[in-house]
């Protein structure tokens, strides 16, 4: 492996949609972005993926895309987004795309000549199949497979008497990879926003370029919705890595860029090797999710109320499976959320009785990992999920559907808690710049409501207060970039301590240096003086450092 420049990188994603509003009509954009560059810089990141922000009807967001080559008007202009580009480069921080190849909106000049008749060129775009036919003459979908946003993942469309293949929303036609004629245009994409400056992409979705074309229905037992959820049907498959190998040989080998593909759930270590080994033709790295509910938020469905107990050994296990099973033979990004997930405060930190400790607990965590760390806007702060009493308050394309299977099994108070604990809306409410209404977000009216702890947890309280979240990730950051440090940090051997201990998530690091860095993951006092550890302390988010740890203490130390 020969390191390179985005080993050492620092990333942070930015979900446009609620970072900063410059023209305060309710919704983030990328003038927004550019006036907060400063703040970026002086938090220290340097690679910003940032979310779609494409035309698009926003159905889901922006990954719903109608025209690739246009910004969309609620986003800016497409001179904003070459200006963003440029300014980010002055201050040293280069920018990664969202490319969502997987599916276009069903407003994409594509698809709406797609569906206009059978023999159109366009109609191969996409994926068509014939109905089903029922006993009694009526039609069904051509096969029981589920969609990941609810239902079929076929949706009827009546001009031509078939149906198309949508595994998100019924406004997300998949598109049918095995047409060259949209792969070639796909690329022509991809080249175009790298000749205007980006460096690189994360690629959305990816492990479901290629479907089973025998589209034959699924053994696997019916789900509520009377589909099954079988996603291996479109998730990891053989072809795929043909057409990933051709998209590397046209495009991305002929530019010096970073590219992170999303396999999802389904892939576990040994599959993300056919992705993003060092001697595969794919991309850099791959996002996994393995450690992003594990706290049994999904199986508890609202039962509960409040902060559920964290498996810290099993998030132990799972974070290092990925690590020693990547070892020597791919590199590895390290996150705790993403725009698909709920703040990594409420699910592992206490954000009611230590919120500053807890979340500079989970930050220095993440930042004294192995491989290429990304933050999540507003975690540096500690944001949290939502504090919702009305499901109205919610906007996920997700959750109509959810609801609607949902209202029939589960009391109101059930499906709330689950939501404030599950819900994709958990990342995606406003960034909390200071305590003017709506967290100094928008001087509009937000397009998601903020989460009503703006008042204390926002950027102005943190910025230069030395001992706040913010601080610590920053110094964090500037302890990667210290040519003292970031070898054993970025490259540096990784060994688990006390693997099996319940509270405690310690791991040495060994470079040219021996660190070991030590958490209290609990909310009592943690003795360790059984692990014998003294030397020199680099960090630690309390003021003193004994046997004894307090609640949610971290510390670096060289030893
Ligand atoms: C993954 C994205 O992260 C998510 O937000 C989106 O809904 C799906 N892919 C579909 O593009």
């Amino acid at each position: 492996m020969e390191k390179t420049w985005w080993h050492t990188s620092v990333g942070y994603q930015i979900y446009p949609r609620s970072f900063y509003d410059s023209n305060h009509d309710g919704v983030g954009d990328l003038r927004g972005i550019i006036e907060k560059l400063d703040y970026l810089s002086d938090l220290g990141v340097n690679l910003l993926w940032i979310c779609p922000f494409y035309k698009s009807p926003m159905d889901d967001n922006g990954y719903d895309v109608s025209d690739y080559y246009q910004v969309d008007p609620l986003f800016g202009s497409f001179d904003d987004a070459k200006e963003l580009i440029e300014k980010a480069k002055e201050r040293g921080i280069r920018i990664i795309l969202d490319l969502v190849m997987n599916q276009t909106s069903d407003e994409h000049p594509w698809f709406i000549e797609s569906r206009s008749s059978k023999d159109n060129p366009k109609r191969d775009f996409y994926i068509w199949q014939d109905p089903k036919l029922n006993e009694d003459g009526s039609i069904a979908p051509p096969n029981n497979w589920a969609s990941f946003f609810g239902g079929s993942c076929w949706n009827y469309d009546e001009r031509t008497s078939q149906y198309y293949m949508k595994i998100f929303s019924n406004k997300m036609p998949d598109l049918n990879w095995e047409n060259e004629a949209m792969r070639e245009a796909m690329y022509d994409m991809a080249k175009f926003w790298l000749d205007c400056g980006v460096d690189g992409f994360r690629i959305d979705a990816i492990a479901h370029l290629a479907k089973d074309l025998t589209f034959e229905d699924s053994e696997m037992e019916l789900n509520e919705d009377g589909v099954a959820p079988d996603w291996k049907k479109f998730s990891n498959r053989p072809r795929l890595f043909e057409y990933l190998a051709e998209f590397h040989d046209k495009v991305l080998t002929h530019y010096d860029i970073v590219t992170v593909g999303e396999v999802g759930g389904g892939a576990d270590v040994e599959d993300a090797k056919n992705y993003a080994s060092y001697n595969t033709k794919g991309f850099n790295m791959v996002f996994n999710f393995d450690h992003c509910w594990y706290n049994g938020a999904w199986d508890d469905f609202g039962r509960t109320k409040g902060k559920l107990p964290v498996d810290v050994v099993g998030l132990k296990k799972r974070m290092n499976h990925w690590i020693k099973g990547s070892e020597n033979e791919m590199w590895i990004p390290h996150y705790w959320l993403n725009h698909d997930h709920p703040r990594v405060m409420s699910q592992y930190g206490d954000p009611e009785r230590y919120h500053r400790e807890s979340g500079s607990m989970l930050g220095m965590l993440l930042l004294s990992l192995p491989g290429t760390p990304f933050i999540y806007n507003g975690e540096e702060i500690g944001m949290t999920n939502v504090d919702y009493e009305d499901v109205n308050d919610f906007r996920d394309v997700w959750i109509k559907t959810f609801m609607q299977e949902a209202v029939k099994r589960h009391s109101y108070e059930q499906i709330m808690n689950h939501l404030r604990r599950t819900s994709r809306d958990n990342a995606r409410t406003p960034m909390q710049w200071n305590a003017q209404p709506h967290g100094g977000f928008t001087q509009g009216v937000p397009h998601q409501k903020s989460v009503s702890n703006y008042t204390w947890i926002n950027v102005a309280s943190q910025q230069h207060d030395r001992t706040s979240i913010f601080s610590f990730y920053k110094a964090m950051i500037q302890l990667r970039k210290d040519s003292d440090y970031t070898d054993t940090l970025v490259y540096g051997d990784f060994e688990l301590i006390e693997a099996l201990d319940t509270e405690l998530y310690a791991f040495k690091r060994n470079y040219d240096r021996n660190l070991v860095f030590i958490a209290n993951f609990s909310d009592h006092e943690k003795d360790i003086s059984s692990l014998n550890i003294s030397g020199h302390l680099i960090i630690n988010n309390y003021s003193t450092f004994t046997h004894i740890l307090k609640p949610y203490q971290a510390c670096l130390i060289e030893v």
